[in-house]
């Protein structure tokens, strides 16, 4: 479904990545898988096979991580009843528990206390925000390379972030030890064809972009324009809002975190002290 929503001819890869006309030149079929990337909400029934979970965690372990240190687990969650009570506390999103598959990726400090324990060693940068940084780095760029992998094996996937919602409850569900935390969520699944959904406009490069040095009159020039090609796209797609009113939404205060304000004294609890 992806490769048909762009056009590879003499290595050059277009995109509707921008809500208007955007080619590159150094085309070819990565490219053209990741920026056709979408998020998918909507799966049909089929299986996810073990082989293909094995290739994606495959695929997120050649992620590269800091210091080789590998500080983060996935635990892949198919039982239907756990899924269901995940999506319930993940904000009680339905294509969580639609999802054949729910991988949940944890910002892993625990593995290194095991070996510093059985080694008679200490591992007190473990209790510092750094390190916590690290587990949760090293965890998003794995699962993303997992996102990757399973778009070019034609399965689709949507991040689940409302799994810090209740991350104690998370914890317990997956009976994490301490020193780790669900850092989000992944739901894969066969995408349903008739999804309402495509491939959403980001900023223009001239906002994300700079050269030597950071310019913030001319990133922010292009946003009005954003804004009416993110409304138009979730127009054409049931939805309402430009980019301006989402964002100032979502990061309004305390109010629009759902829960995850706490988020230190939640590490905390958990093992993973920020100092
Ligand atoms: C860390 C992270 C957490 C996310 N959490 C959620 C979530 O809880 N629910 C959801 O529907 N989408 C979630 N998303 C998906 C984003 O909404 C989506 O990637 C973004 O709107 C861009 O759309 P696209 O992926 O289709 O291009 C999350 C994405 C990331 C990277």
């Amino acid at each position: 479904m992806y490769m048909k929503l762009v056009d590879i001819e003499a290595g050059v890869t277009s995109t509707p990545r921008y809500g208007a006309a955007f080619s590159v030149t150094v085309g070819n079929h990565v490219l053209a898988l990741q920026l056709a990337h979408r998020s998918v909400r909507q799966f049909t029934e089929e299986h996810v096979t073990e082989e293909q979970v094995r290739a994606l965690i495959a695929a997120a372990q050649s992620a590269p991580t800091s210091s080789n240190l590998q500080p983060w687990s996935v635990v892949v969650v198919r039982d239907p009843a756990r899924k269901s009570r995940l999506a319930q506390l993940a904000a009680g999103q339905q294509f969580v528990d639609q999802a054949p598959v729910l991988l949940v990726w944890i910002a892993d400090l625990a593995r290194a206390r095991r070996v510093a324990a059985r080694n008679g060693a200490a591992v007190e940068a473990t209790d510092y925000l750094e390190t916590t940084l690290i587990g949760f780095i090293d965890a998003a760029l794995a699962a993303q390379n997992a996102v990757v992998a399973a778009e070019s094996l034609g399965l689709g996937s949507t991040f689940v972030g409302a799994m810090r919602n209740h991350p104690r409850e998370v914890a317990a569900e997956l009976e994490l030890p301490r020193g780790c935390i669900a850092a989000f969520g992944l739901a894969v699944g066969v995408p349903d064809p008739t999804e309402n959904a495509g491939i959403k406009p980001r900023l223009p490069q001239a906002a994300v972009v700079h050269h030597e040095t950071y310019d913030a009159v001319a990133a922010d020039a292009p946003l009005s324009a954003y804004d009416e090609h993110l409304l138009a796209y979730y127009r054409r797609h049931g939805l309402d809002g430009a980019w301006t009113e989402r964002i100032l939404t979502r990061l309004e205060g305390p109010g629009s975190m759902a829960g995850r304000h706490e988020m230190r004294k939640i590490l905390e609890d958990l093992g993973l002290p920020s100092r």
